[in-house]
C-alpha cells in the first residue's frame, strides 16, 4: 500500500530536558524509518534544550509549567487540553520527569507511552541509570537496560513493556560511560517501539 493511502501517525512528545530522544524520533521521521509525524513538543521546563531541537524542527515547542500553587491533578487536567487540541495518535513521555495522574492518562487511554532508562521491575522512578550502577558496584546485578512501556494508570514506570533491551555494565564504566551506552540504546528502542505501535495500528486501521 503506497504511504500516500495512510497518514502519518500524530505524535505530541513530552520532555524535561535535553531531548536526546526526541531528536532521535524527529530524526527517525525525517528519515522515513518512522512513519508518524511530531505535532507538539511540550516541556515542564523552561531551558529544556528540547524545546529548542523543536522550534528548529519548525515543530509547535510548548512550555507548560506547573504553578507552585497549583493542584497536580488540575496541572495534568490542563496539560490534557493542551495535548489533546493536537488530537495524537500517541503521547510520548520522551525524558519527562513528572509522574501523571489520571487525571491526564484517562484523555489518552492505551495511547500514552514511556521510556524508562531501567529494565521491567528495576529501579523504577528517578536517576534509575546510576541506581544501577551502584547496584552494579555493590555486586547487586550484572547488566541493566532500558524500557518502553505503556502508561495506563498512576504506576510509575510499571505499565505493559512494549520492547525492552538489556545494557551490559563494564567493569571500567564509570557512571558516565554507563549513561552514554543506555542513552544509546534509548534512542534505538524508543524509535522501534513507535514503529511497531504506528505499523500496526495502521493495519488496524
Ligand atoms: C533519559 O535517560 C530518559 O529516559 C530520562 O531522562 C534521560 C534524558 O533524556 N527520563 P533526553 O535526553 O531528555 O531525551
Amino acid at each position: 500500500m503506497p504511504e500516500t493511502s495512510h497518514p502519518r501517525q500524530k505524535l505530541v512528545v513530552l520532555i524535561s530536558g535535553n531531548g536526546s530522544n526526541l531528536q532521535a524520533i524527529l530524526d527517525a521521521c525525517a528519515g522515513r524509518a518512522l512513519a508518524a509525524q511530531v505535532v507538539a513538543v511540550i516541556s515542564n521546563k523552561i531551558d529544556a534544550y528540547g524545546l529548542e531541537r523543536a522550534r528548529r524542527a519548525g515543530i509547535p515547542a510548548i512550555y507548560h509549567p506547573k504553578p507552585k500553587d497549583q493542584d497536580r491533578r488540575a496541572y495534568d487536567a490542563g496539560l490534557a487540553q493542551v495535548v489533546s487540541a493536537y488530537r495524537p495518535d500517541w503521547v510520548v513521555l520522551a525524558g519527562w520527569m513528572r509522574v501523571l495522574s489520571a487525571e491526564f492518562l484517562n484523555h489518552f487511554p492505551n495511547r500514552v507511552i514511556n521510556l524508562h532508562p531501567a529494565l521491567p521491575g528495576m529501579f523504577p522512578g528517578t536517576h534509575a541509570i546510576q541506581r544501577a550502577f551502584e547496584a552494579y558496584q555493590r555486586g547487586e546485578i550484572e547488566f541493566t537496560g532500558v524500557m518502553v512501556h505503556l502508561v495506563p494508570d498512576e504506576g510509575v514506570d510499571v505499565g505493559p513493556v512494549l520492547l525492552q533491551a538489556t545494557a551490559p555494565i563494564h567493569v571500567h564504566d564509570t557512571l558516565e560511560t554507563l549513561e552514554d551506552r543506555i542513552h544509546a540504546i534509548e534512542h534505538r528502542l524508543l524509535v522501534q517501539a513507535l514503529a511497531l505501535v504506528t505499523q500496526t495500528a495502521k493495519t488496524k486501521s
